[in-house]
């Protein structure tokens, strides 16, 4: 197998419908290849077929082993069914990384017995274009070696952060899981207020998208100056912007409400782990 920055030797790759196989490409991308990799997956697209037979990957072997690796990518509501089948996998040695959404450290351990090294992981869309961002906790058996073999895994799609217990796993999914909705909602309310002001919806659509998106990129690209810098720089006092932000920044403004929307999806990740 080809060896990529970080990689391990051996990967079975569970599940490879959307997240899985950005995680997959995002590999490949990195110069993966050959037999090392395992990729599990009932129901392979033609790209997933394409994409093995390039590179040397097993698709759905017959004979499978023990993998230094294993990335859980299936549907959380699939793991009971899937446990089973790869059990043997998940070896006493295998770091098993999880993306399953609501799925505890404990819920995986008791379906995967004989494995001990566990990371909960939760990616985002943008993932989807090399852009995502993940965060992620390890359980206390996995050593320094094993985060950095999981963090390789997961820095394929983009950025990698770890927070220091499970429970935030749930933080994370309500800020930057479930984050990219927020934001595409907040382009359609922009849109409706530009058409509300008297635009062409057409057009309306047009200015808040690449709005967004531009924004998004420049402050990418301005790792040295944060938010709040950005924001003033396009503020003058007593102007236009300075007249939208004081109803954005009010009391009962896009704070509070940022603030319960994130609590309720907090709550709601809570509740599908119990
Ligand atoms: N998409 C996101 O933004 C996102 C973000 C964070 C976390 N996640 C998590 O990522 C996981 C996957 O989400 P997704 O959006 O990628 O879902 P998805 O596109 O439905 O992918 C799940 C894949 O697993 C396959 N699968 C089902 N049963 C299997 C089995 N027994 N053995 C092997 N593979 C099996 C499915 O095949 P079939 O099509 O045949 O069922 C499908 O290809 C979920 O747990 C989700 O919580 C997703």
């Amino acid at each position: 197998m080809a060896a990529a920055a970080g990689l391990p030797g051996s990967i079975t790759l569970v599940g490879a419908g959307k997240m899985g196989f950005a995680l997959l490409e995002g590999w490949v991308a990195q110069g993966l290849s050959g037999e090392g990799v395992t990729i599990v997956e009932p129901q392979p697209s033609p790209a997933l077929v394409a994409l093995a037979q390039e590179r040397g990957f097993r698709l759905n072997p017959e004979d499978r082993a023990a993998a230094r690796a294993l990335i859980l990518a299936v549907k959380p509501q699939a793991l009971d069914q899937v446990a089973p089948a790869i059990a043997g996998e998940a070896g006493a040695d295998t770091l098993v990384v999880s993306i399953l959404a609501g799925k505890r450290i404990a819920d995986l351990s008791a379906r995967l017995p004989q494995a001990r090294f566990f990371v909960r992981a939760m990616p985002n869309t943008p993932a989807a274009i090399g852009r995502g961002i993940t965060g992620a906790y390890a359980a206390p058996a996995v050593d320094p070696e094993g985060r950095a073999v999981a963090e390789a895994l997961l820095a394929a799609v983009g950025e990698v952060v770890w927070v220091e217990s499970e429970a935030l796993v749930d933080s994370v999914t309500a800020v930057s899981g479930s984050g990219p909705a927020y934001v595409f909602y907040f382009v359609e309310c922009l849109t409706k207020a530009g058409v509300e002001a008297g635009l062409p919806e057409e057009t309306a659509a047009r200015l808040a998208r690449a709005t967004v998106a531009g924004a998004g990129e420049l402050l990418r690209q301005s790792a040295d100056a944060t938010p709040a810098t950005l924001r003033r720089n396009v503020t003058s006092p007593g102007g236009t912007t300075a007249a939208a932000l004081e109803v954005l920044m009010a009391k009962d403004g896009l704070e509070p409400l940022l603030e319960r929307a994130v609590a309720a999806a907090r709550r709601r990740a809570g509740e599908l782990s119990g």
